[in-house]
C-alpha cells in the first residue's frame, strides 16, 4: 500500500511513497532538507558599492572540477525581490565562498537574519574579514578554506529559485590543512534539515 499521510498520522509498516505533486512547498522543503543530508554550506561573501554582504546557503554543491564549478539556489526575500547575495554576484560577478565551522555558527546563523541591502552583516556582527585578492570580496577569517569565485551562468527552473553557477578561479586554504599529496582537512560543519552538523570520521 503507498502511503499519502503527511499529517503525523504515518502508519506503521507501510510503504510511503510521496507524490510530489501532491507535497506543498513547506513540506517538501522540509522533507527533501530532512532526507538530502549532509548539505554542505556555503557562507557567501558579495560586495556592492562597499557594503559587504554575508548569507548562508545550504542548497549548495559541486558540480563539476574541471571546469570548476558549484551551483547554489537562492531564493527571493519575504517581499519577493532578490537576496542580496543574488543581486550582489548578479551585479559584480563576484563571490567568496566561506564555510561554517563550530567557532563561527553562531554568526552564521545571525546572517541569516534579512537585511535591508544597504545594511552589511559583516559590521553589524562584527565578523572579522581579511582582503586576500584585489578582485573578490574579502573572506571571513575564521574560515578554514575559501573559494574565490565569478559567476557562471544561471540555470532557468520555474518558480522562485533562482540557481546560480560559480566558477572557482582561487581557493585560500589555512596552514597545515592540506598536505603535499593534496589531502585536505576542513572541520565544516553541514546542515541536516533545520539543525547544523558536524562531520565525524567513520
Ligand atoms: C544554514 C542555512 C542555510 C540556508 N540555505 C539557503 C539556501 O540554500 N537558499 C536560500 O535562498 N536561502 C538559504 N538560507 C536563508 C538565507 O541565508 C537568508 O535568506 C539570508 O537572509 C539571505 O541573505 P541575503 O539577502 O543577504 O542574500 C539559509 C539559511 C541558513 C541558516
Amino acid at each position: 500500500m503507498i502511503g499519502f499521510l503527511l499529517n503525523g498520522n504515518h502508519l506503521k509498516g507501510e510503504k510511503m511513497i510521496l507524490d510530489y505533486k501532491d507535497v506543498n512547498d513547506l513540506n517538501r522543503y522540509k522533507i527533501m532538507s530532512g532526507s538530502i543530508v549532509p548539505r554542505p554550506i556555503a557562507w557567501i561573501v558579495t560586495e556592492d558599492n562597499g557594503v559587504l554582504n554575508a548569507a548562508p546557503f545550504s542548497y549548495f554543491i559541486p558540480i563539476s572540477t574541471n571546469p570548476a564549478l558549484v551551483i547554489v539556489a537562492i531564493g527571493r526575500k519575504e517581499n519577493e525581490s532578490p537576496k542580496d547575495t543574488l543581486a550582489n554576484i548578479l551585479k559584480t560577478k563576484k563571490a567568496t565562498i566561506c564555510f561554517p565551522n563550530k567557532d563561527n555558527v553562531d554568526q552564521v546563523q545571525k546572517c541569516a537574519t534579512q537585511l535591508p541591502k544597504d545594511e552589511s552583516e559583516i559590521e553589524k556582527y562584527e565578523i572579522e574579514v581579511k582582503k586576500e585578492l584585489e578582485d573578490y570580496p574579502p573572506m571571513i577569517c575564521s574560515t578554514q578554506t575559501a573559494l574565490f569565485c565569478e559567476y557562471y551562468d544561471t540555470y532557468k527552473v520555474d518558480g522562485d529559485i533562482t540557481p546560480v553557477i560559480l566558477k572557482i578561479n582561487y581557493q585560500y586554504i589555512e596552514d597545515g590543512r592540506i598536505n603535499e599529496r593534496n589531502h585536505t582537512n576542513i572541520d565544516s560543519i553541514g546542515r541536516s534539515g533545520v539543525t547544523f552538523k558536524a562531520m565525524v570520521d567513520l
